[in-house]
């Protein structure tokens, strides 16, 4: 049973004069992972920003149509952008722990939320870290400086903070590219653990990690969606000669 979490109707992005999002209606469904592909500059980074609002801190930015998430609109007034942001996590190419030890970073956002009491932030913590499967990795050192692990265990910290608060949903903007393939595998493993409780999102250049992985796709093209279907679609018979192009590698 599919359902969408997330849906996009008519959406127009500027950066001042410059139309970046030429009107992308999608629907995202939860519990799938869904990739978003397509060549540089085609406006991926940009509408997974869009939602969680991570674009309000961009000046020049201005936005038409609507996106929904679980049926409200999230631009509208009365929406609390910060309780968005925890609902709709998201996790970066470069993996950026704060300076911290491992594990304040993971309580830091807990924290945030007025969680003082010793004893379940220690439950939060343990249970974010076993949850982004990094939990025997640094339990027996917990104390440490997060920057000194691995990227590839950094990113797993970073994945473990953003689930520290609970998220639906998680973006994930190429959160793999600057990990070697055996960290990459790890994380790919996890994402599919990971969507029987969350909706992911993920922005990736690298065509097998998306047939590996995603369940849908989604082909963007200098600012539109050409295509999106399911995966096996996308992969086996686009219906779309510049989809067809750009998975056989003929251009991008
Ligand atoms: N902050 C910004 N200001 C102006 N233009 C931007 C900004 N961010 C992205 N762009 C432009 O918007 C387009 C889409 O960029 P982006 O969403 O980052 O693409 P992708 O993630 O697919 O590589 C590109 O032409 C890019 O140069
Ligand atoms: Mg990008």
């Amino acid at each position: 049973m599919t359902k969408p979490i997330i849906t996009v109707r008519d959406l127009h992005l500027f950066y001042d004069d410059f139309e970046a999002l030429k009107g992308i209606d999608m629907d995202i469904n939860e519990n799938e992972v869904t990739a978003f592909i397509g060549p540089s500059g085609c406006g991926k980074s940009t509408t997974i920003m869009c939602f969680n609002r991570m674009n309000d801190l961009i000046e020049g930015c201005r936005i038409e149509g609507e996106i929904k998430i679980g049926g409200k609109n999230i631009y509208d007034p009365s929406i609390d952008v910060t309780r968005l942001r925890t609902e709709v996590g998201m996790v970066f190419q470069n993996p950026n722990p704060f300076s911290k030890s491992i594990y304040d970073n993971i309580a830091y956002g807990p924290r945030n939320h007025g969680i003082k009491d010793k004893s379940t932030l220690d439950e939060i913590v343990e249970t974010s870290l076993r949850d982004a499967s990094i939990w025997d990795e640094v339990k027996d050192k917990l104390n440490q400086n997060a920057q000194s692990l691995s990227g590839g265990q950094q990113q797993r910290i970073c994945i473990a903070r953003s689930l520290s608060v609970k998220p639906k949903i998680l973006l994930m903007d190429e959160s793999t590219s600057a990990l070697d393939p055996i960290s990459t595998g790890k994380i790919e493993e996890l994402v599919d653990k990971l969507k029987q409780e969350y909706t992911i999102v993920m922005v990736t250049h690298n065509m097998q990690q998306a047939a590996r992985i995603s369940d849908r796709v989604a082909f963007f093209l200098t600012g539109e969606v050409v295509e999106m279907d399911e995966t096996e679609v996308i992969f086996n018979r686009p219906k779309h000669k510049k989809t067809e192009e750009y998975i056989t590698g003929r251009f991008g």
